[in-house]
């Protein structure tokens, strides 16, 4: 393949990359963004092949289509409330993708450079390895907490700034080695322990991120998958997954920002670990009130009398695969005159749009969904807000107790409106482990079961 014919193919398939992630920035254009994507990742995949690949083709189409078959029925199988863990596994899989790429790269004969080329090589391989190696331990970890295997809680080692200090100069002090070294087998060993650092550092980092930040956690190695990547672009010279990791690693790097913005958090303690997380398990100041319950038929009396109705989606309502139902109810109060809007908190569920996707699944129009800046002043107008399974992002006492771990972050006032109905299954903390004062308001209402029966129920009794 000529060389002009891989770089206009390049050009086209970073320009439909371009174009994919500005279709991804609204909900009415995120299916063409999609789309774009997908193209631009075949014209990339066909094109390398044709250009780059001149041996073992058979073998390479052979573990191409096991890799596909496997993501094929993955992906089909995995369950929406699964998502979230899915895009960490992932991610570990582009960590992994680096560390062997720069292992392969390091130890292959045929790459000779001298002088200055040498270094530059042997620091991108470096740099692709370190990056590599934390986004795959960062990203199994992330995966173990998000699926629950791992509990939600922080894990707080005594000196743990300190730890992290050392493993970061340690990687500093070892790549220095590493590039003066001469001799190829010592040099294999400094890179193996900079591995095993680097391995050490992303459990570290992740483990000790308490669960209320862990959606910076994802889009931080969303962004570390990107850098990873585009070290291994420069390792194999390759212009296309310079440019990919590079808008992937500073796409996730906003969205990190956007979320930390969102959760009142400063990005560098969210990353040293363990901010915000001194109260974990404790509710803090004991809650005030009792615990006031309402059935379906005054449910459905509430709604017939409300004008004004702020639905706010959760976790819960994705465990509950309540979207359908709460679809339905929205059109049904439409119908009937009411003004209904959704609030959406940018935390809510266990990935960044979480509810926006599911809302979008079940056909809620657009210009009825609203982000929590947009909204949280209208709560005092609302007469009554439908509490969907959410927990930690309408938790009051993220206001009210500065020790909290949710303390500072930005929720939906929900306790402003005129009555607040919560649907959940019990009393349960959310995913940060706060109990919630909310539940004890004099005018929240608490409605007891799945979310989605409640609905169903609800529906029929309106
Ligand atoms: P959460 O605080 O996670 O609470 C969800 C609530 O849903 C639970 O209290 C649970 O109570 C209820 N629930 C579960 N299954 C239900 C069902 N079938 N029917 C009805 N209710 C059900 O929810 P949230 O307000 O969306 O907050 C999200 C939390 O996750 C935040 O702390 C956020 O920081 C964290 N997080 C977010 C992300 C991203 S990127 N969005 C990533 C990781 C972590 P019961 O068990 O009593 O029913």
């Amino acid at each position: 393949m000529s060389e002009s014919l891989i770089t206009v193919s390049y050009l086209a398939a970073a320009a439909l990359f371009i174009l994919a992630l500005s279709g991804l920035a609204a909900n009415e254009t995120a299916r063409r963004g999609n789309m774009f994507g997908i193209v631009g990742m075949t014209i990339a995949v066909l094109v390398t092949i044709a250009a780059f690949v001149t041996d073992n083709l058979a073998v390479m189409v052979v573990i191409m289509a096991v890799g596909g078959v496997i993501g094929f029925v993955l992906s089909r199988r995995v369950q929406m409330t699964q998502m979230p863990e899915l895009v960490a596994i992932l991610h570990s899989l582009v960590g992994l993708a680096a560390v062997l790429v720069g292992f392969a790269n390091f130890l292959d004969p045929s790459i000779q450079y001298t002088g200055v080329e040498k270094t530059i090589h042997e620091i991108e391989i470096y740099i692709g390895i370190a990056i590599g190696a934390l986004t795959f331990t960062g990203s199994v970890v992330a995966y173990g907490k998000l699926s629950g295997m791992l509990g939600g809680a922080p894990m707080l080692l005594p000196a743990r700034h300190w730890l992290n200090l050392a493993l970061f100069v340690g990687t500093i002090v070892i790549g220095a080695k590493f590039v003066g070294e001469t001799s190829h087998d010592q040099a294999m060993i400094w890179l193996l322990i900079m591995t095993a650092i680097a391995l050490l550092f992303g459990i570290h980092m992740v483990a000790a991120i308490g669960g209320a930040d862990m959606p910076v956690v994802i889009s931080m190695l969303n962004s570390y998958s990107g850098w990873a990547a585009a070290a291994t672009g420069f390792m194999l010279s390759n212009d296309l997954l310079i440019v990919t990791g590079a808008l992937v690693g500073s796409s996730g790097a906003i969205l990190s920002y956007i979320m930390c913005r969102a959760m009142n958090r400063q990005f560098l303690s969210v990353i040293a670990g363990g901010f915000g997380t001194s109260s974990a398990s404790s509710g803090g100041p004991a809650a005030e009130g009792e615990v006031q319950t309402i059935d379906i038929p005054a449910f459905a009396e509430l709604l017939n009398d409300a004008k004004e109705v702020m639905i706010v989606p959760g976790y819960g309502m994705a465990t509950a695969q309540a979207q359908h139902a709460v679809s339905d109810i929205s059109k049904n109060l439409i119908s009937k005159g009411v003004n209904v809007r959704f609030g959406i908190h940018p935390v809510a569920g266990r990935m960044p749009g979480h509810m926006n996707v599911l809302l979008a699944e079940a056909k809620v129009p657009y210009d009825i969904v609203f982000e929590m800046d947009e909204i949280n002043d209208d709560f005092p107008a609302v007469d009554v807000s439908i509490v969907v399974g959410a927990n930690d992002t309408v938790n009051p006492l993220a206001q009210e107790d500065a020790d909290s771990p949710i303390a500072g972050m930005p929720v939906l006032e929900v306790w402003k409106g005129e009555t607040t109905v919560v649907l959940k299954r019990g009393m349960a903390a959310g995913y940060a482990g706060v109990d919630n004062p909310l539940f004890l308001k004099e005018n929240t209402r608490m409605c007891f079961g799945d979310a989605r029966e409640t609905l169903e129920a609800l529906a029929k009794a309106i």
